[in-house]
Parts: structure tokens; C-alpha cells; sequence
């Protein structure tokens, strides 16, 4: 199956296909699931997921997420240890599974991951500054209160800036666990091509690779330490109506990390409009995405049909380093953002 799969986006429920992927055939899966915040569960429809999102800050209509109800949770946990088991299975021993996630719903996703049998290996932090604060004033429930206009007033006043537990969100995390190796990580790096991480990339300017990631400016030593590529307006699409597409510079970062060979294999059951599957192929590595809707699956098509193979620096033959901070380095190859440290 995994040849006609190969290079492809394939519309469709993600635990059907995964049924249909070899045992131990891919090198890493990395995915950004439906985290079951209100309709965005797995029956993730695209009109309802548009209608919700654009109905923030309207007090009826709760934006995503806001609508707390702890059964969210439990029925994540229970789809995605079904999706962590075929995970499992299909990667092969040593391979490496990141799944973004959301700090409400972490400790569910991560546990449906380790009962499935992986080892979890570490917590990713991508942080932003920007986001919708989403904490609600009382004072809309207050004007309904029977009582008279003197104690609204002095009610309202008593609870100035006091608002539901909603504070600004400003990380996402990222689960990254590995399929037990056979026997010591050499034997299983030598059979397999997976199993260690590859601490030659950098991020930041020229930094040890870390698990907290950036793609925003925030200040100097923030930048210094965790700073990738910031999401350039192109890379997108303007055709993409995706309402939650991730920063390819991310996914490039993981691939990077996690695979060894040229020939591995990279997996995103829920593919979107392809992010994971362009870093892929610009990275020169194989991929097979998956998603259930047929607008993203052409959204992630035309993506793809787009990026080409990053063929490195034009001027210095070079691959692109990670970041391009003009002011703290010597060379700066502008038109291919590839910057060089003397
Ligand atoms: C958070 S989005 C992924 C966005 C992606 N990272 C991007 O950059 O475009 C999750 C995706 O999962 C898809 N999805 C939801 N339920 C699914 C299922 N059961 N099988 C396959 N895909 C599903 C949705 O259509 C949605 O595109």
C-alpha cells in the first residue's frame, strides 16, 4: 500500500487509511490533529469550523474553545489512542510521532500517546506573543441580574478586569514520543534510519537545537536562543482558506530533526492544507498526508504543486540556514534569505 500512498494526499478518515499503511514502514509522523475544542473534533467540518471561528468575541456565539465542557477531553483521549495505536504500528522502531496540541487538552493527548506505547520523549513549546485574548468581562450577565441600576453599577466596579479563566494564549505544545527501539539506539539507527536526533541544525543564531520554538521576533535573547524563519506572506497561498494553518518553518525544523535519510518517509494524518507535506518535499523527503476534507486535500495540492525542492543558496550553493539576522552576521545572501556566520 505504502507505494500508492507515497508522494500523495489521500482524502479520507484518518484511522481508515492508517489501516491500509505498512508495519514499520514510515520514519516520523508529525501532525497537528482536530483538538475536539467545540465542533473542531473529528467530524471537523469545514462551514461549521469557518462559522464558529469567525463568530469570535460575540458573546453568543463563543469562539472556539471557550465553550468548557470536560467531556472534550475524555472523548479526545479515546479517538486519539485508537489513531496513537495505528501511529505505533506503522512507524518504524525508533521513529519519532510530534502532535501540536493545546494546553487545555495536553494531558489527554499525551496520555492517549503513552497508552498507546510510545515513550514520550519530550514537550515541544512554539511560542507567540500575538493572540486573542479570549477572557470574558462579567458585566453582560450583570445588566440580566435582578437588581437595582445603583448595585449593577457597584458590581460591575467590584469586578473591574475580573474575568473568566481565559487568559492569553501565547504557546502551543507540541508531544514528541518515539516507538521503543530494537535493541541500543546504534543498532537501531544502523537497521532503521531513525531513533537519534540530529543536533547538527540550528536554530536561533546558530544555536544547539532546543524544544522551545519561535517564528516571531520577541527580544534579543529570545531570538538568539529560539528564533526560526518567520512565516513569509507567500508560503501560505492566497488561495488557502485554512483556518489554522501552522508555520512551515516548523515542520522543516522537525524534519530536520528527526529524519536521517533522504528516503524517509514523513506522515501527517491530518495534513490541512499541507504544511508538513511542503517542508517535506522541500526538504527532499518522502511524504503521505491524509485529510478528511476535500477542500484542504486540494488547498494542500496546490500547495505542493507550488514548492519546489529547496535547491540551497544560489550565490554560496549552500542550504538555507535558519535564521536571517542580517545585523549579526557577515554574509547575507538576500534573495534566498541564507545567511552565513565567518
Ligand atoms: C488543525 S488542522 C491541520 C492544519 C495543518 N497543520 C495546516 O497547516 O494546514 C486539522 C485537520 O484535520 C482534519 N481532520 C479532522 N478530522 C479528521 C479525520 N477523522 N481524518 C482525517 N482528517 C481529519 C481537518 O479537516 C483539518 O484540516
Amino acid at each position: 500500500m505504502n507505494d500508492k500512498t507515497i508522494n500523495k494526499i489521500i482524502l479520507g478518515d484518518a484511522l481508515e487509511i492508517l489501516l491500509q499503511i505498512e508495519d514499520n514502514s514510515i520514519d516520523l509522523v508529525l501532525t497537528d490533529p482536530p483538538y475536539f475544542l467545540d465542533k473542531m473534533d473529528n467530524k471537523w467540518n469545514y462551514k461549521t469550523v469557518s462559522n464558529i471561528t469567525k463568530y469570535c468575541n460575540v458573546v453568543k456565539s463563543l469562539p472556539p474553545g471557550m465553550k468548557f465542557d470536560k467531556e472534550q477531553g475524555m472523548k479526545l483521549y479515546e479517538w486519539f489512542l485508537e489513531v496513537s495505536k495505528q501511529l505505533y504500528r506503522i512507524l518504524k522502531p525508533g521513529g519519532f510521532f510530534f502532535s501540536f496540541s493545546s494546553p487545555r487538552l495536553y494531558h489527554r493527548l499525551a496520555s492517549a500517546v503513552d497508552d498507546a506505547g510510545f515513550l514520550i520523549r519530550d514537550c515541544f513549546i512554539w511560542l507567540y506573543t500575538q493572540n486573542q485574548p479570549k477572557a470574558m468581562s462579567l458585566n453582560h450577565f450583570i445588566d440580566k441580574l435582578n437588581c437595582d441600576e445603583k448595585m449593577r453599577t457597584e458590581l460591575k466596579e467590584k469586578l473591574n478586569g475580573w474575568k473568566t479563566p481565559q487568559i492569553k494564549s501565547c504557546f502551543e505544545p507540541i508531544v514528541v514520543a518515539q516507538k521503543k527501539c530494537e535493541k541500543t539506539f546504534l543498532d537501531n539507527m544502523l537497521k532503521y534510519n531513525v531513533g537519534l536526533l540530529n543536533t547538527n541544525v540550528r536554530i536561533g543564531e546558530e544555536m544547539f537545537p532546543s524544544n522551545v520554538i519561535a517564528t516571531d521576533e520577541i527580544n534579543e535573547d529570545i531570538d538568539k536562543y529560539f528564533l526560526l524563519p518567520k512565516p513569509s506572506k507567500e508560503e501560505k497561498g492566497k488561495f488557502n482558506t485554512h483556518r489554522s494553518v501552522k508555520p512551515i518553518a516548523i515542520s522543516e525544523y522537525i524534519i530536520k530533526l528527526a529524519t536521517f535519510s533522504e528516503d524517509a518517509i514523513v506522515l501527517d494524518p491530518f495534513a490541512g492544507s499541507g504544511t508538513t507535506p511542503v517542508a517535506a518535499k522541500k526538504l527532499g523527503r518522502k511524504f503521505i498526508g491524509i485529510d478528511s476534507n476535500s477542500e484542504y486535500v486540494e488547498i494542500a495540492l496546490k500547495r505542493l504543486e507550488n514548492a519546489e525542492k529547496d535547491k540551497g543558496c544560489e550565490i554560496c550553493a549552500e542550504k538555507l540556514q535558519f535564521i536571517p539576522l542580517e545585523a549579526k552576521t557577515d554574509v547575507f545572501h538576500k534573495s534566498r534569505n541564507c545567511v552565513f556566520i565567518k
